[in-house]
């Protein structure tokens, strides 16, 4: 049978409870043990909505409290490093939010001290799991698009009334690091060097922040805002291709959108988060041979052919709609024989840093900034 795995809970807000919770509850043999937050109100609904008993309201007590195996880290960003700092002096195994720090030298300690302490680490770049976007993914490590000409990668939150909204940490930087840029766009700088199998070198950035000032949710006061709203770069990978990236919360109307455009010299394809069953796609007919074309393209109004995602990558857990997530995907490569091996780890968080930080340098300096 296997090892039961004893997990504890930093930091139990909206993605504790909505992804990581879930997750670990889809795991056999997994067991959340103890959660920890500074809100008595979040560990409150842990206790009457999610059955944890042994709550805590700092980390470093419930370290030292509990044998624990795992830690979640779910805090605001501010919060990875010291907490995942403690949980390594304790042997504790680490899974991580996005982004993994505020600073590049914080995520590069965090790199050192997991690699030192032999911890297994991983980073909740969560969109790795879209069904569209593995076989996005799929198709890129074919090869059938040849060489690559364009990419462009955005990932936006764009509801309604955004003027208008409540400040809360995501406004801070220093709690948050960065805003839309960091926020959103980590997720969519992991995804396109894990699509292009290439690290970012080169980087150029413009940031803006629209609404300067807000009401602070929790104090019903008004703050300073001090990240960004929206954020676009221009970058170069380590093979020469060159790409677009736009981090935001700004997209009025659209809704949690992420779209990612490769074209190539064979092809092209153009994955959107909202469909996350189909992929457009424009190449040769030997490849689309080899999908279930939902809709065929090749005319004047609808040059791209949508392909509906294999039923092997979609991920979906039997008798549940819901699917797979990175962090069970985790739970696997933890369990497994022979040497820890996963990715998004570390040191894919410490790559996404360096870049986010190379931004903020090229922003100043008004210039292109080199990461090698
Ligand atoms: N992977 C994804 O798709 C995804 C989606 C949403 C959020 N996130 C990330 O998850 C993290 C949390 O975001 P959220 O939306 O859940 O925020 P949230 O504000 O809903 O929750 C954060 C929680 O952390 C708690 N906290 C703050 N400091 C703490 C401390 N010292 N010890 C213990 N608890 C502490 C807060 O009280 C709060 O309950 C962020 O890093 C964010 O970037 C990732």
């Amino acid at each position: 049978m296997a090892k039961r795995i004893r997990v504890g809970l930093i930091g139990a807000g909206g993605i504790a409870r909505g992804y990581h919770i879930p997750s670990y509850r889809r795991c056999e043999d997994v067991e959340i043990v103890a959660a920890c937050d500074i809100s008595e109100s979040a560990l409150e609904i842990l206790r009457t909505q999610f059955g944890v008993e042994r709550l805590y309201t700092d980390y470093a007590e419930m370290l030292a409290q509990e044998e624990l195996d795992l830690v979640s880290i779910c805090t605001s960003n501010d919060m990875h490093y010291p907490a995942a700092m403690a949980a390594m002096e304790h042997g504790v195994d680490v899974y991580c939010e996005k982004p993994l720090a505020l600073t590049v030298s914080e995520a590069q300690r965090m790199v050192e001290t997991a690699e030192k302490k032999g911890i297994k680490t991983g980073v909740n770049f969560s969109h790795r799991r879209t069904p569209a976007a593995m076989l996005a993914k799929e198709i890129l490590d074919s090869g059938a698009l040849g060489e690559i000409y364009y990419t462009s990668a955005v990932y936006a939150a764009g509801g309604t009334n955004y003027a208008s909204r409540p400040g809360t940490w995501r406004n801070m930087r220093e709690k948050a690091g960065y805003g839309g840029l960091g926020d959103m766009g980590s997720h969519i700088l992991d995804m396109m060097m894990w699509f292009l199998k290439a690290d970012i070198t080169e980087v150029t950035c413009r940031t803006r922040t629209f609404v300067p000032e807000r009401i602070a949710r929790d104090t019903g006061q008004p703050m300073r805002v001090t990240t960004e709203d929206q954020g676009m770069m221009l970058v170069t990978y380590s093979n020469g291709v060159m790409g677009y990236i736009c981090g935001s919360y700004t997209f009025t109307g659209r809704g949690y959108d992420q779209r990612i455009e490769i074209f190539g010299q064979n092809g092209g394809l153009m994955y959107d988060q909202q469909h996350p069953y189909e992929l457009q796609v424009y190449l040769p007919q030997e490849v689309l041979s080899r999908y279930t074309i939902l809709r065929e393209g090749g005319t004047k109004d609808r040059p791209y052919t949508t392909l509906l995602v294999p039923e092997r990558l979609q991920g979906l857990i039997p008798g549940s709609p819901a699917r797979r997530t990175v962090l069970m995907d985790f739970i696997d490569a933890y369990r497994a024989e022979g040497p820890f091996s996963f990715s998004p780890g570390f040191r894919e968080g410490l790559k996404v840093q360096k870049v986010l930080e190379a931004g903020r340098r090229a922003e100043e300096a008004r210039s292109w900034v080199s990461l090698t």
